[in-house]
C-alpha cells in the first residue's frame, strides 16, 4: 500500500468507501451486509488500508454501526472519517449529532467529520463553531468538508480558525472538475481531496454496457444511460488497453490515474472482498506519463449527456423499471 503524508495525517492513497454497508439503494441483499462487508473491512486492514468512510447518512446509520463492529479490535489502525448531514447546522446539532457519529461506531473519537455538502442558508461560523466544540472535546481530530466549491472550502477554514484539512468530492475519469482548482490548490497549500466514485459508480470497471446496466441507485446516475455508455467507450477502450499493459483491470487502472494527483487519495466502495483486493492493488500501479496523458485525452473527448438534458431520459427509465 502506498501512503499519502499531508496536513498532518497518513491516508492510505486507496481507502475504502462504506455507503454500500447496509445500504438498500445499492441492493446487494442481507448476507453483504450481515458477512461480506465485515470480511472486506477485515481484508482491507490486512492489506494496510487506514482510510474508511461513511457517514451518518448511509443506511440511517447502518453503516456506521457495520464499520464500527468490523473494527472492533482495530481502532489504532483506522482512521475512520465519517459525516454530517448538513440539514439544519447550527453548532448544538452539529455537536449533538458528532457525538451519536461516535455511539454508533462504537469509538471514542473519529478522526475526521466532515460536512457532508454545503449548506448556504446556515452561516458557516455557526456550522465551524459545532466543529470547534467537537475539536475541543476530543470527539473529532481533524475536520473536513464535502461537496465544497474551493471558495467555500476556504471560507470554511477561515470560520473554523483551523485547517479543513480536506474536501471529499467527486473525482475520477468520468468527473474532472476538481482538476480546476481543488486538485492543484490541495497539492499547493498541505490539503487533501478525497476522491469519491472513483470508479464513477462502477462505469469505468467496463463492466458495463447498453444491455447491461446496473440498477438500484444507479438508475439516477446518467453516466448508465444507453446513450453515455456508447459514449464512454473510447474511454474505457483506453482504460483496457493500458490494463492489458500492467497485467491490470479497467478499474485498477481508472483508480491508479486518480491517485497519481498529488495530495488526493480515492475511496472507491466494493462489492465483494474480490473488488476490495484488486482496488488496494491499484495503489501500486505505477502509469507512465505517456499512458497518463492517453487517458487523459479519451477522458477529455468523452462527453456525456449530464444535468437537464439528461432529465427526461433518467426519469423514462424509470418509469420502464
Ligand atoms: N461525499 C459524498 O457526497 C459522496 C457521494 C458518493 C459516494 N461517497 C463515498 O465514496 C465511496 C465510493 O463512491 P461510490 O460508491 O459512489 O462509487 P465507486 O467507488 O466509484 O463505485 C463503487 C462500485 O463500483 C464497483 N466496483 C468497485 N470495485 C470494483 C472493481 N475492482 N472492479 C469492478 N467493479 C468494481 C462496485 O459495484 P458493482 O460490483 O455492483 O458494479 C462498487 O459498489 C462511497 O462508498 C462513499 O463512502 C461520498
Amino acid at each position: 500500500m502506498r501512503y499519502v503524508e499531508a496536513a498532518g495525517v497518513r491516508l492510505s492513497a486507496i481507502g475504502l468507501g462504506c455507503w454500500q454497508f447496509g445500504a438498500k439503494e445499492w441492493g446487494y441483499g442481507r448476507s453483504y451486509a450481515d458477512d461480506e462487508a465485515g470480511r472486506i473491512v477485515e481484508r482491507a486492514l490486512e492489506l494496510g488500508i487506514n482510510l474508511f468512510d461513511t457517514a451518518e447518512v448511509y443506511a440511517r446509520g447502518e453503516s456506521e454501526r457495520i464499520l464500527g463492529r468490523a473494527l472492533v479490535g482495530h481502532r489504532a489502525e483506522a482512521f475512520i472519517a465519517t459525516k454530517h448531514l448538513p440539514l439544519l447546522p447550527l453548532a448544538p446539532i452539529v455537536v449533538r449529532r458528532g457525538r451519536a457519529s461516535l455511539v454508533r461506531l462504537g469509538v471514542d473519537h473519529v478522526d475526521l467529520y466532515q460536512l457532508h455538502w454545503p449548506n448556504p442558508v446556515v452561516p458557516l461560523s455557526q456550522q465551524m463553531g459545532g466543529m470547534r466544540e467537537l475539536q475541543r472535546s476530543g470527539a473529532i481530530t481533524h475536520v473536513g468538508v464535502s461537496n465544497f466549491s474551493l471558495p467555500r472550502w476556504r471560507a470554511a477554514e477561515r470560520a473554523l480558525r483551523g485547517p479543513v484539512i480536506s474536501n471529499q468530492v467527486q473525482y475520477s475519469l468520468a468527473a474532472r472538475k476538481p482538476d480546476i482548482d481543488l486538485v492543484p490548490w490541495a497539492a499547493a497549500n498541505d490539503r487533501i481531496v478525497i476522491a469519491y466514485s472513483p470508479l464513477a459508480q462502477g462505469l469505468l470497471s467496463g463492466r458495463y454496457d447498453e444491455t447491461n446496466a446496473p440498477s438500484g441507485v444507479r438508475l439516477n446516475n446518467a453516466l448508465f444511460l444507453a446513450d453515455n455508455l456508447r459514449r464512454a467507450a473510447p474511454l474505457l477502450t483506453a482504460l483496457r488497453e493500458a490494463a492489458a499493459h500492467h497485467g491490470a483491470t479497467p478499474a485498477q487502472v481508472a483508480l491508479a490515474w486518480v491517485i497519481r494527483r498529488r495530495n488526493v487519495v480515492a475511496i472507491p466502495g466494493a462489492s465483494s472482498v474480490a473488488q476490495l483486493e484488486q482496488n488496494a492493488a491499484a495503489a501500486d500501479l505505477d502509469l507512465t506519463d505517456d499512458e497518463d496523458a492517453r487517458l487523459l485525452a479519451a477522458s477529455d473527448a468523452f462527453h456525456p449527456v449530464r444535468g437537464a438534458a439528461a432529465a427526461p431520459k433518467l426519469l423514462e427509465r424509470r418509469f420502464r423499471r
